[in-house]
């Protein structure tokens, strides 16, 4: 008799979805739905930024995209950086907090109002509903979070994202009770993986090996990206045209999680590669304390030394399985050329390999760091279409289905 092949075994697999192991979606950053709430101590700066009421959706809210109503969103999402405390808050009178913990409805689409052009992990929980018999909000569950705060470094608190990091835990632990204690799969975007890896370190082997069966990141930036320097230099329009990026900016500055997403020495680690470049000075990975003071923003210097360092110096294994998935081919800052008008104007950019967001040495970090890694490396696709994408959703799909299957390691 001829044995079964590898493809008939995934395709049995399939059918006998007692097998599929619960799987819990970490989406990146901007990738769910943010709620706030404003009370007297909130001082709005202009009659645009008035409002009453009770909870309202701040991401995203189209109305972002009208110049006045950029500032009160602006100042609504901004983060302070409280040096006694040694943490990050909400601007004062702002409240925030995320909704559906546990279900995928927010991280879906960005505003249920208009799905076409904020659709963001629906594509991806489609596809999976579909070929692998997960069904949404029993099997296939969301991990939404407040993506403008970031870990820390040992010793340094971080309330909000260790609260996240507590919920985790709770939803991981209660998915697989429901589902016949069996260990639960984890499938990050982009900022969604460093927080899963994180996650993972500082849970024990043994909880890990109880309730861990697979984590699945989808390009994740392990060391950062050189856009991020732009970001924090000039401000990111994020590809809408008619936001005036120096708006934004300062709020951009203010988020804990894109300060862990500068580019780390740790993965640039060529001192004789600037990855900015300017009339006077260049910058590498290694001095990004004086660059955040050249451009103005030297609030960031001290949390960046004592907080974000620290917890970029290494990546470590945490002993599950682990599968990359990610872009590349596609044309990637990764050096910004800055001439005379300085920061606020914006860069020349060079481009190398990646996904359009990251850069390949960044997605790729972790090979050879972990013992039980697989990578799949898609031309082509980019860092938001490897939601998207035809190609890389069956590649997903596939993947899933394999670690199923139990063939995986
Ligand atoms: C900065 O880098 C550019 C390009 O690598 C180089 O031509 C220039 O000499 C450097 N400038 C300084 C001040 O090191």
């Amino acid at each position: 008799m001829k044995k079964p092949s590898l493809h008939y075994l995934v395709v049995i697999s399939m059918l006998v979805t007692a097998t599929c192991h619960p799987l819990i979606l970490v989406p990146g950053s901007g990738g769910n739905q943010l709620e706030a709430r404003l009370d007297k101590d909130y001082k709005p700066s202009s009659f645009w930024c008035k409002r009453s009421g009770g909870w309202f959706r701040l991401w995203f809210d189209p109305t972002v995209l009208l110049s006045p109503f950029t500032k009160c969103f602006n100042e609504r999402m901004m983060l302070y950086y409280d040096a006694d405390l040694d943490d990050y808050q909400n601007a004062p009178g702002v409240h925030t907090r995320v909704p559906h913990f546990g279900s995928t409805k927010s991280l879906l689409y960005l505003d249920p109002l208009l799905r076409g052009v904020t659709s963001y992990m629906a594509p991806l929980v489609k596809a999976l509903e579909k070929d692998c018999g997960y069904v949404n909000d029993q099997t296939l569950l969301g991990a939404p979070y407040d993506f403008r705060y970031g870990l820390a470094g040992p010793g340094h608190p971080s309330r909000v994202a260790s609260q996240f990091l507590q919920d985790l835990k709770h939803l991981v632990e209660k998915t697989s009770r429901e589902n016949k204690g069996k260990p639960v799969i984890l499938i990050s975007h982009s900022l969604g993986g460093l927080f899963v890896l994180h996650f993972l370190n500082r849970n024990s082997p043994s909880w890990r090996s109880k309730y861990i069966k697979h984590f699945v990141s989808l390009a994740t930036p392990w060391g950062g990206t050189v856009e991020q320097m732009k970001t924090f230099a000039s401000g990111n329009t994020l590809g809408v045209p008619f936001v005036n990026p120096l708006l934004v900016r300062p709020q951009q500055r203010s988020s804990e999680s894109n300060q862990w997403l500068l580019p780390s020495p740790n993965v640039f680690r060529d001192k004789a590669k600037p990855l900015v470049v300017t009339p006077r000075v260049n910058y590498t990975a290694y001095e990004m304390d004086r660059f955040l003071e050249d451009i103005g923003f030297s609030q960031g210097v001290v949390p960046y030394n004592t907080r974000v360092l620290p917890l970029t110096e290494e990546l470590v294994d945490p002993g599950v399985p682990i599968t990359c998935i990610y872009g590349k081919g596609v044309d990637t800052p990764e050096v910004l050329v800055y001439g005379e008008g300085g920061f606020d104007e914006q860069p020349n950019i060079k481009y190398g390999d990646g996904d359009g967001t990251v850069n390949l040495a960044s997605l790729g970090a972790l090979n050879h760091k972990v013992e039980s890694l697989k990578t799949i490396e898609i031309d082509g696709v980019s860092h938001t279409s490897i939601l998207k994408d035809e190609i890389a959703l069956k590649e997903i799909v596939k993947h899933i289905s394999f670690i199923n299957s139990g063939l995986a390691k």
